[in-house]
């Protein structure tokens, strides 16, 4: 039974609250479990769930304030690692591949909370971070400082997430995971926040949207109905230097968004569909190229407005880069390589020393795959992709960059503040399983 569209409203993930709190610090515990939900009209589903929930409760912190995390590994029945996607972590908290937490254990992540952005918390064990993300889990972590917090924007509950992902169900409603031969994992159902194609009621005013897509391999094209416009003003590393305006986006796996959309200027009653322009390289399904509705319900009064400039972003000039490396996306012989290898943990592809700003060309040779890539500790820019200027929403700080069919994309980063060893890869976890990984180490020697 296939849900009908716009029939849910759109859920929000609860904001966890701290266990306790001391001067510098807040402790949270979330307890990985297995939970029963409501996903399809009349049917249970089971989900593996961050306090049994899908998406996760949403952790919210200040920037500057410390926060420790007992993750518990209940009863999901496999081994997990936490990755905080988007924080510099120490590596021992940064959820490395084979630091798994067997079940019946606990491990505390200590995060910095160093960077004012939208992140995202989810599993990472070696050769099961796919399934175990599909299985459910994934949940968002926002992190504010006083820029942001000054700023007019919309706040409270007129900033909203949306995790998008989309699933594929059994007639009785379990989840399928299926990644035809390690390739990739679509579903038909299209969820927002854990419920297929929801409907979000909304007062005539403007909004901010915080959106990630969550999925495991597809990727979306964003527009609104309307053909009006996005303005973005945030990208995976937190506020932009100035808003710009768009009729749509890429939404590669991992990436995150932010976006004001303004509905003083439609009558109540006004329907807008979020939808799915579409993207090479993804199955498509009938329904796939909608995402959910916002419906003008309600007048209302609106203080809020959108600042020409966000912030300061410190942009690295391409002069500042010591050195260029280079990094090729492919599959041969049935295997997602860079550079021709496959996950070791023991090899190092890249030593740069703290506080080195390098270039990394990232490319993708071959018309049949696209690859987000995801580089763990450092936030970049990109400089160019296939030699031309990256677009508008992408010029921020950043940590997927989208390497699409026969894409190659420069990116720049300075590497730190931490020493050790961080993990790179596809955002596509079926590719990132499989063995489209490696890693970097800052400091120590460099090379
Ligand atoms: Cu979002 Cu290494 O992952
Ligand atoms: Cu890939």
């Amino acid at each position: 039974p296939q849900p009908t569209p716009f029939s849910v409203k759109l859920p929000i993930p609860p904001v966890l609250n701290p266990v306790r709190s001391d001067t510098t610090t807040d402790y949270y515990e979330i307890t990985m479990k297995k939970g029963r939900v409501n996903i399809l009209p009349g049917l249970t589903t089971e989900v593996w769930g961050y306090n049994g929930i899908s998406p996760g409760p949403t952790i919210k912190q200040r920037l500057g304030r410390q926060s420790v995390v007992r993750f518990i590994n209940n009863s999901v029945g496999v081994a997990t690692s936490v990755h905080l996607h988007g924080m510099a972590s120490q590596p021992q908290y940064d959820g490395y591949a084979e630091d798994l937490t067997a079940p019946g254990y606990y491990k505390d992540y200590v995060y910095p909370n160093n960077r004012a952005a939208t992140i995202w918390y989810h599993d990472h064990a070696i050769h099961n971070t796919a399934r175990n993300v599909y299985m459910g889990l994934a949940g968002m972590y926002i992190v504010q400082d006083a820029v942001e917090l000054g700023l007019p924007l919309p706040k409270d509950q007129y900033d909203v997430p949306l995790i998008i992902q989309d699933k594929q169900f059994t007639t009785n409603g379990r989840l399928v995971f299926d990644d035809q031969g390690e390739k990739s994992q679509f579903g038909d159902v299209i969820l927002v926040n854990g419920a297929p194609w929801p409907r979000m009621e909304v007062a005539a005013r403007k909004y901010r949207f915080r959106v990630l897509n969550g999925s495991i391999s597809r990727s979306y094209k964003l527009a609104l109905s309307n053909g009006s416009d996005f303005t973005m003003i945030g990208t995976d590393a937190g506020l932009m230097s100035a808003p710009v305006r768009v009729k749509n986006f890429r939404l590669g796996m991992a990436e995150r968004y932010e976006f004001i959309i303004d509905f003083s200027k439609y009558a109540i009653g006004t329907r807008i569909v979020l939808q799915n322009l579409g993207l090479p390289n993804n199955d498509d399904y009938d329904g796939t190229e909608q995402i959910m509705r916002f419906d003008v319900v309600a007048a209302a009064t609106d203080d809020s407005s959108i600042p020409s400039t966000l912030r300061t972003v410190e942009s690295i000039p391409e002069s500042a880069a010591v050195r260029t490396r280079e990094f090729r996306y492919e599959r041969t012989n049935g295997l997602w390589v860079i550079n021709g290898k496959i996950w070791e943990n023991d090899r190092i592809d890249a030593n740069p020393k703290v506080g080195d700003v390098e270039i990394w060309r990232l490319y993708n040779n071959a018309g049949g795959w696209f690859h987000p890539i995801h580089l763990h500790l450092v936030d970049c820019q990109i400089l160019d992709r296939n030699g031309k200027p990256p677009f508008p929403y992408e010029r921020g700080l950043k940590d997927v960059f989208y390497v699409g069919e026969n894409e190659s994309v420069r990116v720049i980063g300075r590497y730190g503040p931490n020493t050790g060893k961080y993990m790179s890869h596809c955002h596509n976890t079926v590719h990132e399983d499989h063995d489209m990984m490696n890693q970097f180490e800052v400091g120590q020697g460099g090379i």
